[in-house]
């Protein structure tokens, strides 16, 4: 306790630097079933053009068969960040699972995944905050490793959402949206005095909470569930997409504008900016607000759409296996969903 103490305290380590988080690794996992627009289009009413004129998706992957959830997902995703930072499995002393499609109600998808990657008593937390889950969790990892509690935590968001989409008119400004995938971060104490998390911030509002949403099952309900619910397809999400839309455009660059001010940082210091991936014209626009080039602003919706918690681990994964994260990197993340919730980071490689 008393080093714990020390360490919230300002007490420093490592010959008189103060403890920082630092991702180590990543690592991603996608379905291989690739599921077009125009594949899409032959199951519902809808068009390859109205999809990728509004949110820029060609195509997302779904998971092959019935049975796999985003615990499974996870798996593969979790041994390449391990290995990418240079760890074992064994090393991994906690683990955050930002989900908003665990595999069941409870328990946590984090409790599955530690089971199948082997680690018997290792703590597992499940983050549930949709799209701004990953960066909930990296927050939570970074206190965790300032404070001393843990030394490798292993962040992961994964989604299974095509099991939970409805593929016809009254679902379709939905179901076109997302794709199932898995994307994880191993997050250390820095080594070098640059390198770490510089700055996270957090924010909700539950003023938004009905206009991205999934009603059912309700624990406020008797029954949770009924047939009339099932019916009316209330155990599907509903959204009010401009509202959403709206909301994003204003709060990622304001929490970005934030962030980097307690980062002591500027656009211009930037090299790699990784925005949850909901919608190709929700991120031109905020990196056009924030002026930030379209060289440096990371795609990949139009191949995976929005797999929610995943977005970002699964962008700072490809990247770094791009290239286009090298050490010292400095990499602007930000996040918008359902809640609503949002945030921001910056962190250097
Ligand atoms: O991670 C956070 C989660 N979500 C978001 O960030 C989403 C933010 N919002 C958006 O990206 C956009 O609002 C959407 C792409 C979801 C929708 O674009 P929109 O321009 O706001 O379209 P809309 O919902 O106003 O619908 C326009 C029309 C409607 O028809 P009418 O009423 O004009 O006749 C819809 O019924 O498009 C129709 N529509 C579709 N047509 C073909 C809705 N979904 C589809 C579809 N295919 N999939």
């Amino acid at each position: 306790m008393l080093r714990i103490l020390n360490q919230i305290s300002g007490g420093d380590n490592q010959g008189g630097m103060e403890r920082r988080s630092a991702i180590l690794g990543s690592g991603h996992y996608v379905p291989t079933r690739v599921v077009t627009n125009d594949d899409l289009a032959k199951i519902m009413p809808t068009t390859h053009e109205w999809i990728h004129q509004r949110t820029g998706i060609r195509e997302r992957r779904f998971i092959e068969e019935s049975g796999i959830g985003a615990s499974d997902l996870a798996l593969p995703a979790a041994r390449m960040a391990i290995e990418q930072a240079g760890r074992e499995v064994k090393d991994v002393d906690a683990v955050l699972f930002a989900t908003l499609s665990p595999d069941h109600q409870f328990p946590g998808a984090g409790c599955l995944l530690i089971h199948k990657l082997g680690l018997p008593g290792v703590p597992a937390l499940d983050v549930r905050n949709q799209c701004s889950g990953f960066m909930y969790s990296l927050s939570v990892a970074d206190a965790w490793i300032r404070c001393g509690v843990y030394r490798n935590v292993l962040v992961v968001g994964s989604e299974v959402h095509s099991t939970g989409v409805e593929f016809n008119e009254r679902g379709r400004d939905v179901a076109v949206l997302f794709g199932d995938g898995a994307g994880a971060v191993l997050v250390g104490e820095a080594t070098r005095p640059e390198q770490g998390l510089r700055a996270l911030e957090l924010h909700a509002d539950g003023a938004g909470a009905y206009d991205l949403w999934l009603e059912a099952p309700a624990s406020k309900m008797q029954p949770r569930l009924t047939h009339e619910m099932l019916d009316e397809g209330k155990h599907y999400p509903a959204m009010n997409g401009k509202q959403v839309f709206r909301w994003a455009v204003e709060k990622m660059p304001e929490v970005v504008h934030s962030v980097l001010q307690k980062a002591g940082l500027t656009i211009a210091d930037i090299d790699l900016f990784v925005p949850h991936q909901a919608n190709m014209r929700i991120n031109q626009l905020v990196a056009s607000k924030l002026g930030i080039p379209e060289e440096k602003t990371v795609h990949n919706i139009e191949r995976y759409g929005n797999t929610t918690a995943a977005t970002i681990p699964i962008g700072i994964s490809e990247s770094w296996r791009e290239g286009k994260i090298q050490e010292g990197s400095r990499v602007l993340m930000a996040a918008f969903g359902a809640g609503f919730t949002w945030a921001g980071g910056v962190a250097v490689f």
